[in-house]
């Protein structure tokens, strides 16, 4: 992977402060200054990519709770204030004015688009919906009960074995390639791996359909009759997608970012963030916030399942609520739970599954640990309750999340290796382990109960 030209004169980086942060080690009294940066909102950080070098002082932030992993222009999020903004524009109002194919524009070029730039987008993707006919039969290898996520990761992976003119990551057209045919086809992949499910075949995807509504078609249409696409269901959709583009360094773009820096191609990159996103504490949240309103059933079971969250003891916990960022309403939660209304209002679905979401919100809303712990609901909290009432099976719910995250997950990988301060991510770690010590021959060695299992080896918190 060549290095990157410097594009910028190598005066100050962007978000350069002249002030610094002062390091002492109490130990030794040694102090060091650490240079500061400056965000676009005026939060500062400290610079230490020099303080290892510098200090021989490594820091340790499991979960990178206090750290920045890379600096990015795309998204922004002010978790105290409950504030998403794409390239600075609110998440309320792109959910609410724009459409999904403008937003993927905007999160990838910076910018909104003009009509010209935007109709010649909308042809460029409709061009890449098309799967290879050979790419078929990677479905055929799984079970028909596998899990769409696992056939998300299998096949999109695969997509590097056919499409070998858009994995030069040194050649920009081919990397925009890359980016297009992933954000175009994932609707078509993620629906034949539910098609498949059912046995039926593969509907083709159409240009005359708009992006949702090509998804919802392939989806749940059936080859014995004509589709009518309800115009309700594809503007909610829409706006699902929107709302699940992107969202800074969550754990799956982090992941994109990471196997990007090693010049991994980029449907090897995407394939590694569906993995990740799979996650029940990350994407996977969508699917375990139905299990878990199937699981409390009622009402008058609410009070039991807070106290089992509260419960230390207790792995139990409220699926859909707390965030690692926000700490006030998750906006797009906001934005879902109107879509909720709206969808349920228009399918006449009167479900008793948004009845108790809502009682359980308003419950955990006014439970002093919720409010103490600053746990709001997310935006995997209702959701599933609008998915599942546009048909949708619980486990294409983080299939729909890969969909619509796409677009945010291409946008930092091609940000990722424009960025000159950007390497190998190769992170280090707090060694607890053993000193050097000899090796035994096994004749040596005591012996241990024929019987002795593993588990007690594996541990677990
Ligand atoms: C997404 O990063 C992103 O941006 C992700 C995402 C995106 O768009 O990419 O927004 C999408 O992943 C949303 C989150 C979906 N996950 C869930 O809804 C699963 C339930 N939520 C939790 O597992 C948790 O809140 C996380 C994983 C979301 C955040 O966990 P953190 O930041 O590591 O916080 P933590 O686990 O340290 O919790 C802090 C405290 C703990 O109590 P103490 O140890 O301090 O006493 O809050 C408690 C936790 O026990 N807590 C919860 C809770 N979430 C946190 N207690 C009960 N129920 C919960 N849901």
């Amino acid at each position: 992977m060549s290095r990157k030209p410097r594009t910028s004169a190598p005066g100050a980086a962007k978000g350069a402060d002249a002030s610094s942060f002062t390091l002492t080690d109490n130990a030794t009294g040694q102090s060091w200054q650490l240079p500061a940066r400056t965000g676009a909102f005026g939060n500062r950080l400290i610079d230490i990519k020099k303080l290892y070098g510098d200090t021989g002082v490594l820091t340790y932030d499991p979960g990178f709770t206090s750290t920045a992993s890379c600096q990015s222009d795309i998204t922004f999020i002010d978790g105290e204030k409950g504030v998403l903004l794409h390239r600075g524009y609110s998440i309320e109002e792109l959910a609410s004015r724009s459409d999904f194919m403008e937003t993927c524009y905007l999160l990838l070029y910076g910018e909104l688009p003009t009509p010209e730039q935007k109709a010649s987008f909308d042809a460029d993707i409709k061009n890449h919906t098309l799967m290879h006919d050979q790419f078929i039969s990677f479905y055929k290898g799984f079970m028909r009960n596998a899990h769409p996520m696992a056939i998300m990761v299998g096949v999109v992976g695969a997509l590097s074995a056919f499409y070998h003119d858009s994995i030069d990551i040194n050649d920009l057209s081919q990397r925009q390639l890359a980016a297009h045919r992933l954000i175009a086809k994932m609707p078509t992949i993620g629906a034949y791996a539910y098609k498949y499910s059912l046995g039926m075949s593969f509907p083709m995807p159409r240009n005359d359909l708009s992006y949702p509504e090509n998804l919802l078609r392939m989806m749940f249409s059936n080859p014995a009759e004509e589709y009518k696409i309800n115009p309700v269901l594809a503007r909610a959709i829409d706006r699902i997608l929107i709302l699940h583009a992107d969202h800074e360094q969550n754990a799956s773009t982090s992941t994109v970012r990471l196997a990007g820096s090693s010049g991994a191609n980029p449907y090897a990159c995407i394939a590694a963030g569906i993995a990740s996103l799979w996650g029940p504490a990350h994407g996977g949240a969508n699917e375990a916030v139905l299990k878990m309103l199937e699981e409390i059933g009622g009402v008058e079971r609410v009070g039991e399942y807070i106290a089992r969250a509260k419960d230390k003891s207790d792995s139990f916990r409220l699926m859909g609520f707390g965030h690692r960022v926000y700490k006030n309403y998750d906006p797009r939660a906001t934005v879902m739970r109107k879509t909720c209304h709206e969808v349920l209002g228009v399918l006449g679905i009167d479900d008793p599954k948004l009845k108790l979401a809502m009682a359980l919100e308003k419950i955990a809303l006014e439970d002093d640990y919720f409010v103490e712990k600053k746990l709001y609901p997310n935006v995997d909290f209702y959701s599933g309750i609008i998915l599942k009432a546009m048909g949708f099976p619980t486990s294409m719910f983080t299939v729909m999340f890969a969909i619509g995250r796409t677009v945010g997950w291409v946008s930092h990988w091609k940000e990722m290796l424009k960025d000159e301060d950007q390497k190998i991510g190769r992170p280090r770690q707090l060694y607890l382990g053993h000193k050097k010590r000899k090796y035994i021959p096994i004749d040596n060695r005591g012996h241990t109960d024929k019987k002795t299992s593993w588990s007690w080896l594996w541990g677990g918190r």
